[in-house]
């Protein structure tokens, strides 16, 4: 039974302010969640509250959310119990009482709903993913590790965000990871030798400045090559396109030019042919439908594509996707939505409807582990946390790792079942 909330202040990894909530039980158990922080947030998640006081961390304070856990849905929640996760949480989103979690913030009410999935947990004496997955937890994900980044995640020309490595062919978690490491430390090499930047990135991938987008592709396969692993076979590339950063005025703004959603289209289909990619995500605009549809319809069976601010793990906008054939796979950011049991109901519904789903830190991140397990718990094969280095990113994987562990015999790295249709 929950018996108190707590809340303060902490730093994420870019060195603003976020939640961090505790939650203790009756029987002892305190448990502790933090929430992450996007940079390329889209319109239609769930706000952040800040304080907007610029006296304070420029106005990124989060004082107000920790008082609406410490003032408000603290005393609410005493008394109930900690298993009770749907409970809880149609508590605080009828508590809160909007439909975009503006008057606590998303951000106190998605700290409090894992910090109590945690206590639960905890005081079942079960690891966080076997209580949430139950006994048939057993799939670790793919790690689409994100090794040079762009966009707003970098002060370079460099339009897509993210380029990520897939290790496919990996026979374990633990194995994807070290292949994927190799190549990390090998692009590092392949920057220096070219005397381009070594600088990171907010999700700690390289930065450097880069003529086009092809030519970052192109770095990454020699250092993939370089590292003595075969593009496509053992490792596919992924991109976040984050388009929705580039768009204004019913055009997108990419490599110096306008373009239309056609012309990205036709840019986005050359790269298929060209390079291993399994997967592209926000290839379009977050509110850019038609495009949508008819990209899915171009390349919907040659790749993955993965909306991120496009459904913003929203359930609803996911179903208009599904219903309207709008990308076919989900991007899982739990802050996006603001409860667990509002983002197991978006995977649910991706799983159900045949779409795919990528567990998803964000670029503030904290130490908090709770999407590895929450990756292993779904099943959903596959996770992005940034680049392997940096703790903040690092923390997921290293998570995943004791996971995979703690498996032992019965852990099954999703590599094939992830990406059956690229199988080489
Ligand atoms: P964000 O970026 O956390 O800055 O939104 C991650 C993403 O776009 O997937
Ligand atoms: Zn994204």
């Amino acid at each position: 039974v929950i018996e108190q909330v707590g809340a303060r202040e902490i730093l994420d990894s870019r060195g603003n302010p976020t939640v961090e909530v505790e939650v203790a039980l009756d029987d002892g158990t305190l448990a502790r969640a933090a929430v992450p922080s996007g940079a390329s947030t889209g319109e239609h998640e769930a706000v952040e509250l800040r304080d907007g006081d610029p006296t304070r961390y420029n106005g990124k304070g989060v004082e107000r959310a920790v008082a609406a856990v410490l003032d408000e849905i603290g005393p609410d929640l005493a008394g109930v119990e900690a298993v009770d996760q749907r409970i809880v949480d149609q508590k605080l989103v009828d508590l809160d009482g909007t439909p975009d979690k503006s008057r606590l913030g998303a951000n106190a009410i998605l700290g409090v709903s894992l910090a109590v999935a945690k206590a639960a947990a905890d005081s079942a004496d079960l690891e966080l993913f076997r209580y949430l997955g139950g006994p048939n937890a057993h799939v670790l994900p793919v790690p689409m590790l994100n090794i040079l980044n762009g966009g707003a995640h970098a002060d370079t020309e460099v339009d897509i965000q993210e380029f990520m490595i897939a290790p496919i062919g990996a026979e374990s978690f633990r194995e994807s990871l070290r292949w994927g490491t190799e190549v990390y430390h090998s692009l590092k090499s392949v920057l220096k030798s070219r005397g381009l930047s070594t600088g990171l990135g907010d999700e700690g991938g390289f930065a450097p400045s880069l003529s086009n987008n092809r030519e970052a592709l192109d770095i990454i396969l020699v250092a993939i090559e370089k590292a003595g692993y075969v593009p496509g076979r053992d490792i596919g590339l992924a991109l976040d396109v984050a388009a929705t950063e580039f768009y204004g005025d019913g055009a997108y703004t990419f490599e110096g030019a306008k373009k239309s959603a056609e012309q990205l289209i036709g840019y986005y289909t050359k790269l298929v042919d060209d390079y291993p990619l399994v997967s592209i995500e926000d290839p379009l605009g977050e509110d850019d439908w038609d495009g949508w549809i008819r990209l899915t319809a171009e390349l919907g069976e040659r790749v993955q594509l993965v909306g991120d601010d496009l459904f913003v793990t929203n359930p609803d906008r996911l179903e208009e996707g599904i219903t309207r054939r709008a990308a076919n796979a989900l991007l899982v950011k739990v802050n996006q939505i603001g409860t667990l049991s509002e983002t197991l109901d978006a995977v649910a519904l991706a799983t159900s409807c045949g779409y795919k789903s990528m567990m998803s830190h964000r670029s503030g991140e904290t130490e908090d582990t709770t999407i590895a397990d929450l990756a292993v718990a779904t099943g959903v094969g596959q996770i992005k946390s940034g680049a392997p280095a940096r703790s903040e990113r690092v923390a997921k994987y290293n998570q995943l790792l004791r996971i995979e562990e703690t498996l032992a015999d019965a852990a099954r790295y999703a590599g094939d079942l992830a990406f059956p249709r690229f199988d080489p």
